[in-house]
């Protein structure tokens, strides 16, 4: 591998004004009133791929958002390389709490960012991380050191669940095969300790709707004598957990893998300071499931968390009122073995169950996704090694993380391979939050770290 510290020194202001450009235009796939941008977003996407060096570029029509494909085939009988990642993002909201407009990139020193970071919705989650490919293909074309066959598949609805994209795997084994899938959409442990993502957990999203008296009622007249649905949501809420804090739902541990002995002490050994985490985050202490550590709980054991809840008045001064409804969004984080398609049934079943006399309880299955776990003795993982060891100085460490990206099960069932997770983000880099940035270092060691994985994945499988 020649050139690429000079190649990025050459050209990082262009590859950095140029993620700044496309993180312009405000990709939110939850809100339709964004479909323009998401749209003009792909549109974007394409013309970068075919400047990147990519052949057969398209813009692939779904039901929903479009996907984005675009290859280059140098030789049959070289292995295939296919990058995933997504160009929708997450709402901005929150927005007051925004140091700087969320689609107004700037970038600005951190104290873990000195050479500066990229803060915009999207910086890290997907836009930078997913651009990061396209420029190692620019790189690699442009230094004539493209080594086997490459595919991008980059699509809009990953934020919202990527129903359109699981239709498309399924229609499109063909075009899609590859020998390994490839995907920046996590994170690593910090920037001196790189790692890579070798599990992620799985997803079951679910809307309660606890329903009392027929409307909403004078809290004076009638307080007491009724059930008060929001009373009722909350108590069957805190139910679920019990003073150990393990979930409650019948069934829902019943095919949770658990890690051997060893297992658990080698994931120990990641550096981790429980100090830093809570004061990170300004809190004196953690919490969560008795006998596992911060670091278990949030990525080998399965979790159950409330993402919203509402009902009743919320405006400003009082209202003495009962309210008719009640309702919660509710998630469910799951991990390898558990079904997420049956733990919905669970909880449906069990959340029906405890609902008190004088209520009815409504249960709606969002969408969801399976866990994934990879092992560390693949083709694809020693080249991600390999690659880390050259750029960063040291070997990555394995770390299975807590979020969910729930296409790469089903990409391993429909395409038959494994997908390597080399993740470029920090926790600190706020994803989902308002002030969400990508370290500029991050982001460069990205586009120099990828074009190396090519080289190892090639040359191990010769
Ligand atoms: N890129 C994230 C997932 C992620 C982030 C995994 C960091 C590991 C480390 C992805 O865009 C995401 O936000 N996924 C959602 C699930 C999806 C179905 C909405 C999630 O994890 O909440
Ligand atoms: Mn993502
Ligand atoms: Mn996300």
């Amino acid at each position: 591998m020649k050139d690429i510290k000079k190649y990025i020194d050459l050209h990082k202001d262009r590859f950095l004004n140029e993620l700044i450009e496309l993180l312009k235009i405000p990709s939110i796939s939850a809100d339709s009133a964004y479909k323009k941008d998401v749209l003009k977003t792909a549109d974007e996407i394409k013309s970068s791929l075919e400047k990147a060096g990519c052949e057969n570029v398209e813009i692939c029509q779904t039901k929903g958002y479009p996907i984005v494909y675009g290859d280059k085939i140098i030789d049959k009988n070289l292995p295939t390389v296919l990058v995933y990642g997504h160009y929708d993002v997450q709402p901005p909201d929150p927005i007051n709490l925004w140091d700087s407009p969320p689609f107004e990139p700037v970038i600005k020193k951190t104290e873990l960012h000195p050479e500066g970071a990229i803060f915009a919705r999207g910086a890290c989650d997907d836009k930078g991380q997913m651009y990061m490919h396209v420029k190692a293909m620019e790189l690699m074309t442009q230094t004539n050191q493209l080594p086997c066959n490459v595919k991008f598949m980059i699509e809009g609805e990953e934020e919202v669940g990527s129903a359109s994209l699981a239709d498309f795997v399924k229609e499109n084994h063909e075009k899609l095969s590859n020998d390994v899938i490839l995907i920046s959409d996590t994170g690593m442990i910090a920037k001196d300790t790189p790692s890579i993502t070798t599990g992620l957990r799985g997803l079951s999203y679910v809307e309660v709707e606890v329903t009392g008296p027929n409307r909403d009622l004078h809290s004076g007249l009638y307080g007491g004598a009724v059930a008060n649905p929001i009373n009722v949501l909350t108590k069957m809420i805190a139910s679920l957990h019990d003073e150990n804090n393990h979930i409650t739902i019948p069934g829902f541990y019943d095919n949770v893998e658990e890690l051997s002995t060893e297992e658990r002490a080698e994931m120990a050994k990641a550096p981790f300071s429980l100090e830093n985490y809570k004061k990170a985050l300004d809190i004196d202490a953690v919490y969560g499931e008795a006998g596992y550590s911060t670091n278990e709980r949030n990525s080998i054991r399965p979790t159950l968390d409330v993402n919203g809840i509402w009902g009743g008045y919320t405006g400003e001064g009082a209202k003495t009122v009962i309210a008719s409804q009640a309702f919660a969004k509710i998630s469910m984080r799951l991990v390898p073995n558990q079904d997420w398609k049956e733990i919905t049934q669970l909880f449906k079943k069990h959340f029906e169950s405890i609902a008190p006399k004088g209520v009815t309880v409504k249960v709606t299955p969002h969408h969801g996704g399976q866990g994934y776990v990879t092992p560390i003795d693949s083709i694809g993982y020693k080249a991600a090694s390999k690659a880390y060891t050259d750029t960063f100085g040291k070997t990555p460490i394995p770390q299975r993380s807590g979020g969910s990206i729930p296409i790469v099960s089903l990409f391993e069932k429909e395409l038959k391979s494994k997908t390597i997770l080399m993740g470029f983000g920090l926790d600190s880099d706020a994803i989902h939050s308002p002030n969400e940035h990508f370290g500029v270092w991050n982001y460069l060691k990205g586009i120099e770290t990828i074009p190396y994985f090519y080289h190892y994945f090639t040359e191990l499988t010769k």
